[in-house]
């Protein structure tokens, strides 16, 4: 175990990045659910939103929007919005997409909802990989259908797809829901996985709603792939995405649903019926503007969650050499196993009250009958200042510490 102290984790600080200095009495700003939501002096590593201030390009761009005419103008989609979109994909492999198989959405949820009702019928087992974003397990149970999780296997250095878990859930299924990148583990799922999870789908028949929202926060430099980047299975998926991780804009509301098979899309879009609504005027300009000049804004944020990613995986091995992380490749989630802790079934309590710390707790992550696999595990958000995530972790290491941990 090295000797290295928090402090000698944090890098210089005249090379600490745009956002060293944020300050709490700023952040805890009555519009900010994650801050406000529990008592002062809690530091909020929760709900998954970044502390960072709106990109400059964005900001001018609403500012502009706002001296013209709000109404029903982008009712029936934006077509610049629609172009510059499937440009941004086909850097991803969705070349090719045709214009009418984007459809823009309120937000990537709803359009998990939709797919989940439009490609499946109630009663119904519906595939997809735990632990995972929650709303893909309630978009599934609260619809009337019945989970089929496929629980991921820990590897020697990250979170796998264990395979044999997925044929067994996938019996009587028609749809997988996948999560590329994945929430909450961090995984960009590679090459290698993608092409075997293309041939399983279509052994077995399957759809795909593939929710790429996190593809633009990359830590790692390996390239994106999105799961429908293959022909072979383009006109059985749907992929959903929108600017609000990468921009930290998901007070706007705006997200697409995007296929190859433009019949695919409607019938998913019509499974919502007019329960959907439309994107407001303000999300699509907000697209637009980080679309078009957002991109360096994006490269200095993403290279300073870079550093916090290695600040919290460097503290996590030296200082809490008995619980375990692993180097996140995506998003700004972290995915810790604190399960050696005695008191790994209460930890959100724990951290709370004793470290004052927020954070999501394991088993959100599962649906009923999973949850108590991912009791112990929390998930971080790190997307603060460098100073607020170390204050945090120390914050924890010292209340974690304060029982004995037997490994
Ligand atoms: C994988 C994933 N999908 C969807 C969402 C939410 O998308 P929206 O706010 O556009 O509904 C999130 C939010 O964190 C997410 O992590």
């Amino acid at each position: 175990m090295s000797d290295a102290t928090p402090t000698e984790l944090l890098p210089d600080p005249s090379v600490a990045g745009p956002y060293g200095s944020l300050d709490p009495a700023t952040l805890r700003h009555p519009d900010s659910l994650k801050w406000t939501f529990f008592e002062e002096g809690v530091i909020p590593l929760w709900v998954a939103d970044m502390d960072y201030p709106v990109a400059p390009p964005i900001l001018g761009a609403l500012r502009e929007r706002l001296t013209r005419g709000l109404g029903y103008h982008q009712l029936l989609g934006d077509r610049t919005l629609n172009g510059q979109l499937r440009a941004h994909l086909a850097t991803g492999g969705l070349t090719d997409v045709p214009e009418e198989g984007v459809l823009f959405l309120p937000g990537v949820v709803p359009g998990i909802y939709a797919t989940v009702s439009a490609l499946t019928a109630p009663g119904e087992p519906v595939l997809t990989m735990t632990p995972v974003y929650h709303p893909f397990h309630l978009a599934i149970t609260e619809q009337g259908r019945r989970v089929a999780a496929a629980p991921l296997a820990e590897g020697g250095a990250r979170w796998e797809i264990d395979w044999d878990a997925l044929e067994a859930a996938a019996e009587g299924c028609r749809l997988l829901l996948l999560c590329h990148p994945h929430n909450p583990t961090g995984r960009v799922w590679d090459a290698g996985e993608l092409a075997r999870l293309r041939d399983f789908v279509l052994a077995r028949d399957l759809w795909v709603m593939s929710d790429e929202l996190h593809a633009d926060l990359r830590l790692t430099d390996a390239p994106f792939e999105s799961f429908a980047a293959d022909p072979r299975v383009r006109e059985r998926t749907v992929t959903l995405t929108g600017p609000c991780k990468a921009y930290n804009t998901a007070g706007l509301g705006i997200g697409a649903m995007v296929g190859h098979d433009p019949d695919l899309v409607k019938r998913v879009r019509a499974a919502a019926g007019g329960l959907m609504g439309h994107p407001s005027a303000l999300s699509v300009t907000m697209w637009q503007a980080a679309l078009q000049g957002g991109g360096p804004w994006l490269r200095e944020t993403v290279a300073y969650l870079r550093g916090n990613r290695d600040v919290l995986q460097a503290f996590v091995e030296t200082r809490l050499p008995w619980a375990r992380s692993f180097p996140v490749e995506a998003t700004y989630l972290a995915w810790l196993d604190l399960r050696a802790h005695p008191r790994a079934g209460e930890m959100q309590k724990l951290l709370l009250e004793e470290a004052k710390v927020a954070i999501n707790d394991g088993p959100l992550f599962a649906p009923e009958g999973h949850k108590e696999r991912y009791q112990g595990f929390v998930r971080v958000n790190f997307a603060t200042s460098r100073p607020l995530l170390v204050e945090a972790l120390e914050r924890m290491a010292e209340a974690l510490g304060r029982e004995a941990v037997l490994t």
